[in-house]
């Protein structure tokens, strides 16, 4: 197992469309390992995007089991993920290992319906609101070359230096 080393924006890297996964082999599940250990590394931190780490598949990790007052599915390993259906929309503050000095204000669809692969590639379907539905909103922009900053509607009134939250 590895910690894997993260792309700092403005790395252009940060920029590239990710590639559907077309293979569930040994390999995949060994990445997914690592990228799972680097996640767990970043402070706070409840998801993580292939991309992330140079990796260009459509690879996704939340965990939001440490956060139970917001309903969740705990940790899921998303393998091209798709979401089908949004509905809704609320603002809500993000950050990002990728941008470690800023969070922002970004507007999000508060419930969503998300299809995916898991490890095996076998299909699933979830119902997923509120935070949730904000972070894996927030992953797979990444698989789309997308930062939070990228939404920003006014960088001025929008973007925050990052406190240094206690542990
Ligand atoms: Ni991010």
């Amino acid at each position: 197992m590895a910690i894997l080393d993260i792309l700092v924006y403005p790395d252009p890297r940060l920029k590239q469309i990710s590639d559907p996964v077309t293979k569930f082999d040994s390999a995949l599940k060994d990445f997914i390992r690592d990228l799972n250990e680097t996640m767990l590394a970043g402070p706070g931190c409840v998801g993580i995007a292939a991309p992330q780490v140079g990796y260009f598949d459509r690879i996704v990790i939340v965990d939001l089991s440490s956060k139970p007052k917001n309903p969740n599915h705990g940790k899921l390993v998303l393998v091209n993920p798709v979401i089908v259906e949004a509905s809704g929309s609320n603002i809500g503050r993000e950050g990002c290992l990728s941008v470690p000095d800023y969070t922002g204000n970004i507007a999000r669809a508060k419930k969503i319906t998300l299809t995916a692969q898991d490890e095996e590639g076998n299909e699933h379907s979830y119902q997923m609101k509120g935070f949730e539905a904000r972070v894996v909103q927030h992953e797979i922009d990444h698989l789309d070359g997308l930062l939070f900053l990228d939404r920003l509607v006014c960088r001025r009134s929008e973007l925050f230096p990052r406190q240094n939250y206690a542990e």
